[in-house]
């Protein structure tokens, strides 16, 4: 409706924190718990659209019981990552993609859509702010997460009539307490992540609600993290909450990356979408990756957990792991399937042959030491 506001960052109000919070000891961090002295939010009304932006001290919301969040899990969240380097620089990685994801996500469960530029600017100002709070320490970052909920004050079920969009922003460290040491997966078949036509391809918290229950039964058996395993066929399709990636030797003698294809149950990672930007970029020639092998082939395609599973058993699968924002590249060393424990070949120091440069690649992009379009300047 054009005659509905966008949001516009022009229009921000600034309520500055009165009493700012100590600063936590980055030896000390555990994801997610500790939250900065600001935060953004953004209202929306169906009448008139988008309100002016605010960013505010980081505070408890005031909600009535009846909206509509807390009943028919009408919320979405994004993830992405703020770098502090030693000079003060501050970049952010990608946050074109976080703003696209967030829209299909929102254009999913009905709740409105928003201009992400716009909404880009404000992340920014929000970072300006809070920017000491980003660890200048490697491995870690500003874990800025941006939500949206439907907000209107009744239960009767429908598309929300109002909304909030609002960010936090959390300094993290690495995301499995083991660090980059590998992860044992217990190959779930007893739930499906996602569904045909269902909610697995968009970023909403109900997919992640109801991920909860296999994590909790795989971490009972002795295992870090599930590995979905879907249909009777038991595709491989994510590790918890990753995206998976399988390394193959083949006969030819070319090495394989392999991922599962954006088929509609497939979570879109912005992880994901650069470490096969990167693959293929050193495959192209037009970036090359020292120490990737010459003759990679890079595959979106299914594979199933008996391929998988063939392959470690006969020396041909040369590493597995999982990729997403908050932990990057997660090594594996063990599957739990059907009964049997499958070992998967790993690094020395965890990440194997063919995800530890891609990992040196990315995260030199991330913290500003390699130039890239994909960087994407905060504070100078
Ligand atoms: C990821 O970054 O891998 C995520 O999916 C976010 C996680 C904290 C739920």
């Amino acid at each position: 409706h054009s005659t509905q506001a966008d949001v516009q960052a022009s229009r921000v109000q600034v309520e500055l924190s009165q009493n700012r919070k100590p600063r936590p000891d980055p030896a000390n961090l555990s994801f997610g718990k500790v939250f900065t002295d600001h935060m953004l939010t953004i209202p929306w009304k169906a009448s008139s659209g988008w309100g002016a932006p605010q960013i505010h001290p980081y505070r408890p919301f005031s909600l009535e019981p009846s909206v509509g969040v807390f009943h028919y899990a009408q919320c979405l969240f994004e993830g992405l990552k703020a770098y502090r380097d030693e000079t003060g620089k501050v970049t952010l990685f990608r946050p074109d993609m976080n703003m696209e994801r967030m829209n299909t996500s929102a254009q999913r469960i009905a709740l409105p859509a928003f201009n992400g530029d716009e909404v880009i600017e404000l992340l920014k100002q929000l970072i300006r702010l809070d920017k000491d709070w980003i660890p200048n320490v490697p491995g870690y970052s500003l874990y800025i997460r941006p939500t949206m909920i439907g907000s209107q004050p009744v239960i009767g079920i429908a598309p929300p009539s109002e909304a909030l969009l609002f960010v936090i922003c959390s300094p993290v460290g690495p995301y499995y307490p083991e660090g980059f040491k590998p992860v044992a997966l217990y190959g779930t078949t007893e739930y499906s992540r996602a569904a045909p036509g269902g909610i697995g391809a968009y970023k909403l918290g109900a997919n992640y609600a109801a991920g909860l229950i296999a994590q909790k039964e795989a971490a009972k058996k002795g295992y870090v993290q599930n590995l979905w395993l879907h249909g009777p066929e038991h595709h491989v399709t994510e590790v918890g909450t990753m995206n998976a990636f399988a390394v193959f030797k083949r006969p030819d003698g070319t090495t394989e990356i392999a991922t599962p294809p954006l088929d509609g149950m497939i979570l879109p990672g912005i992880t994901r979408d650069s470490v096969l930007n990167i693959a293929r970029d050193h495959v192209a020639g037009k970036y090359k990756i020292a120490g990737l092998p010459d003759k990679l082939v890079v595959s979106e395609r299914q594979m199933t957990m008996r391929e998988v599973k063939e392959a470690a058993q006969s020396g041909s699968l040369v590493e597995f792991f999982g990729t997403g924002t908050a932990a990057v590249i997660s090594p594996v060393n063990k599957i739990g399937y059907l009964g049997e424990d499958i070992q998967i070949p790993t690094g020395p120091d965890g990440m194997g042959p063919v995800s530890r440069p891609i990992w040196q690649q990315l995260v030199g992009i991330q913290t500003g030491i390699i130039q890239h379009p994909w960087s994407v300047v905060v504070v100078e």
